[in-house]
């Protein structure tokens, strides 16, 4: 393992305590895997199960619901976090259009404890946003770019990055990202890449849009783009997204044809077929630049991302 990059601390120094909210989710097992495979990092994943879910991860995990202050602070009291990410969300967006004040409750108001708290302990707070902050009119998006959420998730999720703010100057980091996909561990929810190979396996056609613009994430690429802001306690908004930009329809080919699946059964449709309860953006897409020349974060193609992924799945099939 490379331990020291330019840029980094002394391979002595510690990076810190880090605590991890969300930890059972989609980038939180893929983070706290990374980082607690460093001896650097001393870890404490929390998440609303019982247990820690990342295979391959070893550290400290307790039970947290990030609504619940009272919680919250003795996690804060008992482990002294330098830097706090928060992977916990709630993601579903026709969900959050439909029970608002929930979710306004986990993406905002939680959030905006949390970053009090870190304010007032001195901890770094890094909160994980979305490319739904935006309308999808004119993507790919800079960090600079207006925000313009279209639906009631991307209005909590600007709302969040807003909040985040009250960790004090310097102190705050918003990781914004796009169409995460990965496999992981009893995850409460399914993802793009595992919803096609899911389907397209079991022989059953199915239909993806070909006007909504997307560039897709690997969770585990994400996470490493997430670390690096840990390590240099980076500041302000960056957005790590995934390296190509392609329709939602043209993503669903290459994931057919990495797990050697019969893309014939992917049928085109666009969002004008399907009555959904929140509104999507059409073309999204996030600009790695600033992520790239001041984190030097470098996602890896999409065929070999999968590739990956089709490795691990077919060792837990084994
Ligand atoms: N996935 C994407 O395509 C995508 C795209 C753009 C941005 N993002 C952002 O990236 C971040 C990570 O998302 P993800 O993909 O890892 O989503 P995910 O797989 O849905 O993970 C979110 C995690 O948060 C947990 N959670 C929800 N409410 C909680 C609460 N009150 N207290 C503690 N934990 C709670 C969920 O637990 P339960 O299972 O118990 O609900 C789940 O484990 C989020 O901020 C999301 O908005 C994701």
């Amino acid at each position: 393992m490379r331990l020291t990059e330019p840029g980094d601390a002394s391979p002595d120094v510690l990076f810190g305590r880090i605590l991890v909210t969300g930890a059972n989710g989609l980038l939180g097992q893929a983070l706290v895997r990374r980082l607690s495979k460093d001896p650097r990092y001393d870890v404490l994943a929390t998440g609303r199960d019982d247990h820690l879910m990342a295979s391959g991860a070893s550290c400290g995990y307790t039970p947290l619901d990030i609504t619940n202050t009272e919680a919250v602070r003795r996690v804060f009291e008992d482990f002294a976090p330098g830097v706090v990410v928060n992977c916990a969300a709630m993601t579903q967006v026709d969900l959050c259009e439909r029970e608002r004040e929930r979710c306004w409750q986990v993406n905002v108001e939680a959030v905006d404890y949390l970053a009090r708290t870190c304010r007032m302990v001195g901890a770094h707070f890094v909160q994980l946003s979305t490319d739904f902050v935006f309308d999808g009119s004119a993507g790919p998006y800079k960090e600079s770019d207006r925000p313009a959420p279209v639906n009631f998730y991307g209005k909590s999720k600007l709302a969040s990055e807003n909040v985040s703010r009250e960790a004090g100057e310097n102190r705050w980091a918003v990781a914004r990202t796009i169409l995460v996909y990965g496999a992981e561990a009893g995850l409460s929810r399914s993802n793009i890449m595992l919803w096609v190979r899911g389907e397209l396996s079991a022989g059953r056609e199915i239909r993806v849009v070909t006007d909504q613009w997307r560039s897709p994430t690997y969770n585990v690429d994400l996470a490493a783009g997430v670390e690096r802001i840990i390590r240099r306690r980076a500041h302000g908004v960056f957005h790590l997204g995934g390296p190509e930009m392609m329709s939602v329809f043209d993503f669903a080919g290459r994931i057919a044809q990495a797990f050697d699946l019969d893309a014939s059964l992917i049928r085109p449709t666009d969002a004008t077929e399907f009555a959904q309860p929140a509104a999507r953006p059409a073309r999204t897409g996030l600009d790695l630049g600033r992520a790239i020349s001041e984190l030097g974060y470098h996602p890896r193609p999409i065929d070999e991302a999968l590739a990956e992924i089709r490795i691990k799945l077919e060792s837990w099939a084994k």
